[in-house]
């Protein structure tokens, strides 16, 4: 029987574009997905969360959704998707999908008919401004994904916003019938069966309405004109963020044991930290926010104790704590520390009250992959800088110590790292101290204690 959220332990992610290949193209697919559950099973994990695999140019693979309710060839069809909630549900593993909220694709129909004219009804779905007088941008704010946040829209002559890519154009969530189309898109899924969310990019969701300028930061980095050169006191958090959130979190109700977790990243800039997850964890009794801390944390007992308490101190009422040490976004735990102190936070991190998450390839201590510039995929990559690029924690699942891992058997989109860390070789030598030995030990023992 698969348990409520409340008793889950171990929630692990998989990008499916690197997890597990069944069709020999070198991309991950959602049969691949199915194939390893029993090894998911056996590791003990009790919930998957799967990155977006719905129909997409993937410009930003998959975080450009042209289709919320479809699946990409890539990755399959709608059946394999079925399918393979069928037999997590079969074996008690809930499925968590998810949810891109704040922006689709510029390929998306809504936005195709949204550029067409001024006065398309799917006009208001997006963000439009006119040029300043000398024909500038509307505002200073600056993308997320480099560059600034506005792209002139020649037919139209208006400016639209793009918080990421300029093939990601902003959802105006103001906007009463994008609030509705989404809670739609979640009925759609939920009625599928799918378990929860975790809901991407949230900050973005409520703006300054007067759309002022981002203050200057007074200790900006090397790039003066980087995001980082500001601070987010007018692009995100508007007056209606929890409001949006609550309304959003509020579908989980019409369900049995539906729950969202919310991707966020508190701003020091712009304040209390914990406040701020105090802020999203309680704009709905259905709602989380993954705790991200340890990306930057020093190493050091204090702070790491005083993070964990603060933010369990505001994990309050239903709310359940997440605890993750990585995600596709994020240097690989290993990399960041040393295989030893990455030992260490992940023994931490399993034993952590709520549920602890699992980034695919964690568990058998994965590193950061070594590319060229050449090999570099991911579009916000810095002048496709092989050291900041995101595709360093994106490199295929290592299986096994065949030529691409047991990954593929063609050319994986990435290349396999080279070490030799791989499920096989960690079971085969059963050595008690070996990451994933350690991952099964504490996620069964998680299983058996529901106080954990
Ligand atoms: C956060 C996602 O985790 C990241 O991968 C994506 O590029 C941006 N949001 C934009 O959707």
């Amino acid at each position: 029987m698969t348990k409520r959220w409340r008793d889950i332990g171990s929630l692990y992610q998989i990008y499916p574009r690197s997890f597990q290949d069944t069709t020999g193209d070198g991309v991950g697919d959602l049969n691949g997905i199915t194939g390893r559950l029993d090894y998911l099973s056996c590791l003990g994990i009790e919930a998957v969360w799967i990155s977006p695999f719905f129909t997409s140019p993937m410009t930003d693979f998959g975080y450009d959704v042209a289709n919320y309710r479809d699946v990409d060839p890539t990755f399959g069809t709608l059946d394999d998707f079925r399918r393979l909630l069928s037999e997590a549900h079969a074996r008690g593993i809930k499925v968590m999908i998810d949810l891109v909220p704040c922006h689709t694709s510029d390929q998306h129909p809504w936005f195709v008919e949204a550029r067409s004219s001024r006065d398309n009804p799917k006009r208001e779905y997006y963000v439009w401004k006119d040029p300043q007088e000398d024909g500038s941008e509307p505002n200073n704010w600056r993308s997320q994904s480099g560059g600034r946040a506005w792209m002139l829209d020649e037919t139209t002559g208006q400016y639209y916003l793009h918080s990421f890519l300029y093939t990601q154009p902003d959802l105006n969530w103001d906007n009463p019938a994008v609030r509705r189309e989404m809670t739609d898109i979640v009925r759609f899924w939920f009625d599928m069966g799918v378990d929860g969310m975790r809901v991407d990019a949230i900050w973005g969701i409520s703006k300054d309405p007067n759309f002022g300028d981002d203050t200057r930061n007074p200790n900006p980095p090397h790039d003066t004109e980087s995001y980082g050169a500001f601070i987010h006191d007018h692009c995100k958090y508007g007056p209606h963020f929890t409001q949006y959130l609550r309304e959003l979190a509020s579908v989980c109700d019409e369900y049995s044991d539906r729950h969202l977790v919310f991707e966020f990243y508190p701003d020091a800039q712009l304040g209390d930290i914990y406040e701020q997850y105090r802020e999203v964890i309680h704009a709905h009794p259905r709602g989380s926010a993954f705790f991200m801390e340890h990306r930057h944390m020093s190493w050091h007992a204090e702070h790491t104790r005083s993070a964990i308490l603060d933010y369990l101190h505001r994990s309050v009422g239903e709310a359940i704590p997440f605890f993750c040490l990585g995600n596709h976004d994020q240097p690989r735990v290993v990399s960041r520390l040393d295989y030893e102190r990455a030992r260490a936070l992940n023994f931490l991190n399993l034993l952590m009250p709520g549920i602890s998450v699992v980034y695919y390839g964690d568990e058998i201590g994965m590193e950061n992959g070594v590319l060229a510039a050449t090999q570099i995929r991911d579009n916000f990559s810095p002048a496709n800088s092989p050291v900041d690029s995101r595709d360093l924690e994106r490199t295929p699942m290592q299986w096994n110590s065949s030529s691409f891992a047991g990954f593929s058997t063609a050319e994986p989109w990435l290349p396999v790292h080279e070490n030799r860390s791989t499920v096989n070789v960690a079971s085969e030598t059963g050595d008690s101290r070996s990451m994933l030995a350690m991952h099964q030990n504490l996620l069964k023992l998680r299983q058996s204690m529901p106080l954990l």
